[in-house]
């Protein structure tokens, strides 16, 4: 009998069982291509994402996948296993703060300082996820630019997560998503009738955005400057190493004046005589 014919007879079922030895390759894997850091509680939770590949591969068991990604030709395979692995959990507006910091204390005065000359503003979202992150950072921006062309503003969104960069880009959301958003800012998303039921961000916010893969921990291909950075809830899953190679690399991408957002629960791994904290996880960059 064929395999596929074995697999309608009985329903195949994947063993996930992940041995200590499994578990350890992979987190070492995981940590030296994404600098992320299982921890030990999350096994059940990385067993779980790991599943997803051995069926996509056809494999049956956690193990064979271990053994497939010791082979050379698993080279390809590195990139789904990140894929799968990261937690995307983000959401338009989340830790709202920012956004007001951003459109009443920061945009307006970079728009002034920059307008006429066709002067640059640049902002880098770090860890952008589906997309949410850098959207709510478009809204805000349109709503201070207004219709003006003096100003050459972009947004850099960028993500390690191939599969989560392509929902990203193709900007089309299940509508409750909106419906807890306070209702000043959800108009600000001008959000379209995708035609399947879903809502899409309008054209218009969508042309301030490039989406590219990028790994925090390789090399950069941007040169700056930055005038903000947003860097959060990505920090979290970094050892204080990694977050600190990564800190520094931010300070010399961001504009004297810029500044850097990180998430709730984040903080600099050690103070940085080049940041300075200005308010709820905002660091402004010392000139
Ligand atoms: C929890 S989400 C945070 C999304 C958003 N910044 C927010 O706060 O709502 C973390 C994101 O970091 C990304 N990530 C994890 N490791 C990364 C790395 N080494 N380089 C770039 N992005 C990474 C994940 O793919 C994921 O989309």
């Amino acid at each position: 009998m064929s395999r596929s014919s074995a697999a309608l007879a009985q329903p195949q079922l994947t063993d996930v069982t992940l041995t200590r030895d499994d578990m350890g390759f992979i987190s070492k894997l995981v940590y030296e291509h994404a600098g992320i850091v299982i921890r030990e509680h999350k096994e059940a939770m990385t067993r779980g994402r790991l599943a997803r590949r051995v069926k996509a591969l056809g494999l049956n068991s956690v193990a064979e996948y271990c053994a497939y990604l010791k082979t050379p030709q698993a080279a390809d395979e590195i990139p789904e296993l990140i894929n799968a692995v990261t937690t995307n959990h983000t959401s338009f507006f989340r830790e709202r703060h920012h956004f007001d910091h951003l459109r009443k204390d920061v945009l307006p005065r970079l728009v002034q300082e920059r307008s006429g000359r066709r002067g640059r503003i640049r902002i880098w979202c770090s860890a952008a996820s589906s997309g949410e992150e850098p959207y709510s950072i478009a809204a805000v921006s349109r709503d201070v630019l207004g219709n003006r062309s003096d100003v050459d503003f972009k947004i850099l969104a960028t993500d390690i997560d191939t599969d989560i960069l392509a929902k990203a880009e193709a900007a089309i959301y299940s509508p409750d998503q909106f419906d807890r958003l306070p209702s000043d800012v959800k108009p600000l998303l001008k959000l379209e009738n995708s035609g399947r039921g879903e809502a899409r961000i309008s054209d218009d916010l969508r042309r301030m955005i490039a989406f590219k893969r990028l790994n925090l921990i390789e090399r950069w291909p941007m040169s700056g400057p930055f005038d903000v950075i947003f860097c959060r809830n990505v920090f979290i899953y970094f050892d204080t190493q990694t977050k600190a190679s990564i800190l520094d690399r931010f300070v010399t991408l961001l504009a004297p004046g810029g500044f850097l957002y990180l998430g709730h629960s984040e903080s600099l791994p050690q103070p940085h005589p080049q940041l300075r904290l200005i308010g709820r996880t905002i660091y402004e960059r010392l000139p």
